[in-house]
């Protein structure tokens, strides 16, 4: 049997959607886009929606238009995907590390006090696998300090914690729409805000720093336009907001689907000695099915499962391990050894609504032979 890792979720009326667009006479950032923002404002509950080309660009403009910049310290965590600390830099920023919790992966909230320095400006949480950090706990601490909270939602569009959804008490939320997020367009991003002066920062510097979109410019007779500040490239356009618009009514529906795979995993999991599975505290979002192994067998279980055909990845190997963080800021493996045993333990494995029950047993009977 092959499972692969990931089956996306684009139906004929999502297809419908873009052709509708490909018909029509625009196709870059337009009323197509726009739609979308305020749909997507309506599932999150957020005021403001400004849709852009990638999670990574979301991140890179929330600290663009927080103020965040050179000389600045941005605190966040070494369990992620490389873009939440990359484009801390891209901004001009360093980020500093702090380690994770346990039992969840997730930023340890308790530690974040200690590295706060007079250069600090913003603390950056990031929902891993779709469980939320704890955000009143973290609000509390930037309030007293004075910081910004940008939330990483890459992974967590569904999720709440103690009654709090992502953006909720963040300054900004930012969200992916990458191949094989909860909600996809192959490649797109969204800065999700209550801050109205945020959300015109960012619309400003999505386009080149323009005055004006594509829409506005030629819907209607010509209005010259102005160049406001140095912006970037970073605008979602037509055609991918058409791939989005009808997933938005089916979200809830898909997350039951792989809230109950999660379950079934869990029930033989959790009961593995071999194993230990990262603690869900309040809804996940179940974006990741991610197991823990010893990091001794890692690798080899990993191999074995992909002999067997089960499709797996690796949701991360902690990020300052990595060759530019080391050969950059000198870390080593020890700086932050929670976050690098997570990661030489982590192997997330296939969930998504089209997973099959007979692929379920397949992928649960698979870990258990090959562990
Ligand atoms: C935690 C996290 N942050 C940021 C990103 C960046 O998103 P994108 O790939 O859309 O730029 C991802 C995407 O993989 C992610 O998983």
């Amino acid at each position: 049997m092959r499972v692969e890792f990931y089956r996306h979720n684009i139906t004929g009326e999502d297809i419908d959607n873009v052709v509708k667009v490909l018909n029509s006479i625009f196709l870059t950032n337009g009323p197509v886009t726009t739609k979308f923002e305020e749909k997507f404002s309506g599932y999150t509950g957020l005021a403001h929606t400004v849709a852009v080309s990638s999670g990574t660009a979301a991140l890179h403009l929330a600290m663009l238009a927080l103020g965040i910049g050179p000389g600045d310290e941005v605190i966040t965590t070494p369990m992620t995907f490389i873009a939440t600390a990359t484009s801390i830099l891209h901004a001009g920023a360093e980020p500093v590390f702090v380690d994770v919790e346990h039992d969840t992966g997730l930023l340890d909230v308790s530690k974040v006090e200690a590295s706060i320095t007079a250069r600090t400006k913003a603390i950056v949480p990031v929902h891993l696998y779709g469980t939320m950090v704890d955000m009143v706990k973290l609000r509390d601490i930037a309030d007293r300090y004075g910081l910004k909270v940008i939330e990483d939602c890459a992974h967590c569009l569904e999720g709440m914690r103690d009654g709090i959804r992502p953006g909720q008490l963040g300054d900004a939320a930012c969200y992916s729409f990458y191949a094989t997020k909860n909600l996809t367009c192959g490649e797109g991003g969204a800065v999700a805000t209550n801050n109205e002066d945020v959300a015109k920062k960012i619309r400003v510097l999505r386009l080149h720093g323009m005055s004006k979109d594509a829409a506005s410019r030629y819907s209607g007779y010509y209005e010259h336009w102005d160049m406001l500040a140095l912006g970037w490239k970073y605008n979602m356009d037509d055609i991918h907001a058409a791939l989005l618009i009808k997933q938005l009514d089916r979200i809830d529906e898909y997350w039951q689907r792989r809230e109950s795979i999660s379950r079934t995993y869990d029930e033989t999991f959790s009961s593995l000695p071999e194993i230990k599975v990262p603690y869900v505290k309040g809804k996940s979002a179940r974006h990741l099915y991610t197991i823990w192994v010893k990091p001794e067998v890692r690798d080899e279980v990993l191999r074995k499962l992909q002999d067997r055909g089960v499709g797996v990845a690796v949701n991360y190997r902690a990020i300052h391990n990595l060759t530019y963080f080391r050969e950059s800021f000198g870390f080593v493996p020890g700086d932050f050894p929670i976050a690098d045993t997570i990661g030489r333990s982590t192997i997330s494995l296939p969930l998504y609504p089209k997973l099959r029950d007979i692929e379920i047993d397949y992928v649960i009977e698979s870990v258990q032979a090959s562990i």
